[in-house]
């Protein structure tokens, strides 16, 4: 999965525009985008919604971003939206492991009363925002067989630092998030997971928003998170990996398969060792 499109649970609107975006997960959300006196009504939103939606053909991957664990609302979130089956939710202020084994429990118990397999519904957890997250971020492996990917936050955890901003002058991440965002692509490799990259705010700027998506490919990410239909097709076209890349890694795994046994071949000049071949191994699975 590349682009993950956060829709606000209590607009119809943008959830129907939402489904027509191309793409590939939803997350509809419960957090951040609702004011405290609408939680309730968006719950039955997103409950309604997932029920009307959940038997289409061809649907994209649907979550929900339930509030955080250390809100009390976590409970009311899950007994509204568990029944109606999403494939997953997204845990936001997740603080390691421990906060992913805490809301699987807390699933499988509604799995249970709903008459769902257990482990169904699946977790995507925002690792990093707040401080003591960051510190954890490498303890999500074996957390729980419902970890489907991990994802980072900037916003919420600037808010904990006290900072003025996240992002300098040219709208780059400043040292902390930067910090955050290679502990995303760590934790998430140590937990055998994909990473995925954070929101881009600044919805109207397309030229830093393709920078972005560019700079995630490079190191590591498998999609993005977007907060605006137009971020999709960018996000779908810069994490599709293209027919250059894709013929390139098979040169390098073809290279290989002539030389059983080596540990080292050179193409055009330039040397590939095992690591390289791994490489290519997986950029070849994300093709399909
Ligand atoms: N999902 C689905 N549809 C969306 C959308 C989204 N995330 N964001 C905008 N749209 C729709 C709008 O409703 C509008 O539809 P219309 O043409 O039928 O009126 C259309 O796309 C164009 O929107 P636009 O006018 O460019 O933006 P806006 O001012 O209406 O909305 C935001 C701006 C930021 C409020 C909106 O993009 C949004 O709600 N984003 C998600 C916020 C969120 O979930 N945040 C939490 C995670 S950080
Ligand atoms: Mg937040």
């Amino acid at each position: 999965m590349r682009s993950f499109l956060f829709v606000p649970a209590d607009s119809r609107k943008k959830l129907e525009r939402a489904m027509t975006s191309g793409a590939d997960a939803l997350i509809i959300d419960l957090e951040d985008s609702i004011a405290l006196d609408g939680k309730a009504r968006a719950r039955e939103s997103a409950a309604a919604f997932l029920k009307s939606t959940l038997a289409a053909t061809s649907r994209p991957y649907l979550a929900v971003r339930v509030n955080g664990l250390q809100t009390g609302l976590t409970d009311a979130d899950l007994d509204a939206v568990a029944p109606a089956k999403p494939d997953a939710i997204m845990l936001p202020k997740a603080e390691g492991g421990t906060s992913v084994v805490h809301a699987a429990a807390k699933l499988a118990v509604r799995e249970a009363l709903s008459g769902l397999p257990d482990g169904s519904i699946k977790i995507l957890p925002i690792a990093t925002e707040t401080a003591a997250a960051l510190f954890l971020a490498g303890t999500f492996a074996s957390a729980s067989a419902r970890l489907i990917a991990l994802t980072w936050g900037a916003e919420d955890l600037s808010a904990e630092l006290g900072a003025q901003a996240n992002r300098d002058a040219q709208g780059r991440f400043l040292d902390p998030y930067r910090l955050a965002r290679a502990l995303c692509l760590a934790g998430a490799a140590a937990a055998s997971v994909p990473a995925i990259d954070t929101v881009y705010v600044d919805f109207r700027d397309e030229t830093g928003f393709r920078r972005e998506c560019e700079d995630a490919v490079r190191d590591g990410f498998s999609g993005k998170m977007a907060i605006h239909p137009a971020q999709v097709p960018i996000i779908n076209e810069v994490f599709t990996p293209n027919g250059e890349a894709l013929a390139h890694a098979q040169a390098i795994i073809d290279a290989f398969a002539k030389n059983p046994g080596a540990g080292v071949v050179g193409i055009g000049g330039v040397m590939y060792d095992r690591p390289h071949l791994a490489r290519a191994e997986r950029l070849l699975e994300r093709k399909s």
